[in-house]
């Protein structure tokens, strides 16, 4: 039984998932959506949907508003989600009563915020298994400062009455410390009956989703409520600094995660995964790295500081120095990198190849054992194995039209300073003299190059200025 069903058989009724994304962020001064804001690299809403899908639900439905259709475009690759739009926004209540008739009146529904991207899988999974198809259940936390938050009021015995928002509070009910973080879980039968009563008789003159609660407690519903695994599950996003507090959460947690399976991180404030990193045993990374998509790193890779890789493998052994750039690469094992390398999409790298500083290589395979240490431009290529590539050579790969290949056989030799022009071959066990042009290819086993004849002009004087005549 495949572990991500385990949540969905052991309920009663289908799960399904309501999230709000209609309302604006006017506080992060952007032309971008909230929700198409990125965090870790990936789009707040793609944060929720990710733990949404940990309970497997029937369906997800998303409210959207603000941005109009650019939010589902931004989604338009991901599967089995349901868009309604809100339009006007006329508060959360109206937001998830929009959404019902998508949902099957027989499940549960849990309801998220698009904006609450932190939300874990377990806080979920325990919210669910407390609804268990029948309940309403709040999650809630205790906060030392409640301002802005609808507060849970409970009665003498504990059990919760109604929650009231900040605006509508007493002072009385403003003390209060425990807060509605607006996830819910309930019946979505139930949930709808309860909708059709609310009203928009408040401060905000909106329909509030937390009138739900007080109209259960008048008939008698039992309300349950859990709290997050971790405090900073239920954080919402309102402006760039709340942002970026909760882009250090995250990277906070997955420096975390990294160092528990065994991986070395000199400064774990200081590493930045905005994608998967997979890694092998003793792999050793230094400050500053940032990880995109999905790179794997295998067993004792060490990542030298200030390096970006993005969608990429390193094999083992690899010594990848300080400030490199790889992207969509693939290196192999005991390779040495940089410092200060470019490898660009579609370089592979056999074992043990060495590109050196200020090198960029660019749609090439290099087989094993070949170097190209400085100063070098390989694009288009097929490099053999044992292959010395001299500093300053360049693949002239595009002729302002088409690109063209260079094959370099094995164990070939190229002097420094040398331009391929392709397409052209270079025979096995060749050798280019420093400096060639070469424009046909060149012949295994022998050396070829072109260049100027050296002169020496004996008597030749360098000029000299004039000096000044003091006189
Ligand atoms: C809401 C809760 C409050 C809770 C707080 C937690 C209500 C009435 N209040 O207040 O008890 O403490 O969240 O952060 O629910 N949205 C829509 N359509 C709308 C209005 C909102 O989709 O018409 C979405 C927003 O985009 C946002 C979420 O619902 O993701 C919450 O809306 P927001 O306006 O932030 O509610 P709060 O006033 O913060
Ligand atoms: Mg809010």
């Amino acid at each position: 039984m495949p572990v991500d069903n385990v949540v969905t058989l052991v309920m009663p009724s289908p799960m399904q998932v309501v999230v709000l994304a209609a309302g604006q962020g006017k506080r992060m001064h952007s032309r971008l959506p909230k929700v198409l804001q990125p965090l870790a690299g990936a789009p707040l809403l793609a944060h929720v949907l990710d733990a949404a899908r940990s309970l497997s639900p029937a369906r997800i439905a998303i409210v959207h508003g603000h941005g109009g259709e650019r939010v589902p475009q931004a989604f338009a690759d991901a599967p089995g989600l349901a868009w309604v739009r809100q339009e006007p926004q006329l508060g959360t209540g109206d937001a998830v009563r929009q959404a019902l008739p998508l949902l099957d009146g027989a499940g549960m529904v849990l309801v998220l915020y698009g904006d609450v991207p932190l939300i874990g899988a377990a806080t979920l999974a325990r919210l669910a298994r407390a609804c268990s198809g029948a309940r309403l259940v709040l999650l809630t936390v205790e906060l030392a400062d409640p301002t802005g938050y609808g507060r849970i009021v409970r009665d003498g015995a504990g059990r919760v009455l109604r929650i009231v928002e900040d605006k509508d509070a007493s002072a009385a009910e403003r003390a209060i410390r425990e807060i509605n973080t607006g996830i819910l879980c309930a019946p979505v039968a139930s949930l709808g009956n309860w909708l059709e009563r609310i009203g928009c008789d408040n401060a905000q003159g909106e329909y509030y989703l937390t009138d739900v609660v007080g109209i259960a407690a008048a008939q008698g519903v039992a309300i349950d409520t859990v709290h997050p695994a971790a405090p900073w599950e239920t954080l919402g996003v309102n402006s760039k600094t709340q942002l970026a507090q909760l882009e250090r959460i995250l990277q906070g947690e997955r420096a975390r995660a990294l160092m528990e399976q065994g991986v070395t991180l000199i400064d774990p404030a200081r590493i930045d995964v905005r994608g998967e990193l997979v890694c092998g045993r003793d792999v050793e990374i230094d400050a500053g790295c940032i990880f995109e998509g999905r790179v794997e790193l295998a067993d004792g890779v060490r990542v030298g500081a200030n390096c970006v890789l993005r969608n990429s493998t390193v094999g083992e052994g690899a010594r990848i120095q300080p400030f490199c750039h790889i992207e969509d690469a693939v290196i192999g094992p005991s390779c040495q990198i940089g410092p200060y390398a470019r490898l660009r999409p579609g370089a592979r790298l056999a074992e043990e190849v060495h590109v050196g500083n200020f090198v960029e290589i660019k749609n090439s395979s290099i087989a094993a054992h070949s170097k190209a240490n400085h100063l070098s431009y390989v694009g288009d290529a097929t490099v053999g194995s044992n292959v010395n590539i001299g500093a300053g050579t360049i693949t002239c790969n595009y002729d302002g039209a088409r690109k063209h290949r260079t094959v370099i056989e094995d164990d070939a030799f190229i002097g420094s300073d040398t331009q391929l022009v392709a397409p052209v071959t270079v025979g096995r066990g060749a050798t280019l003299g420093a400096g060639t042009t070469l424009i046909e290819d060149a012949p295994p086993d022998a050396l070829t190059l072109s260049r100027a004849r050296q002169v020496t002009i004996p008597r030749w004087r360098r000029p000299t200025k004039a000096k000044a005549s003091g006189k």
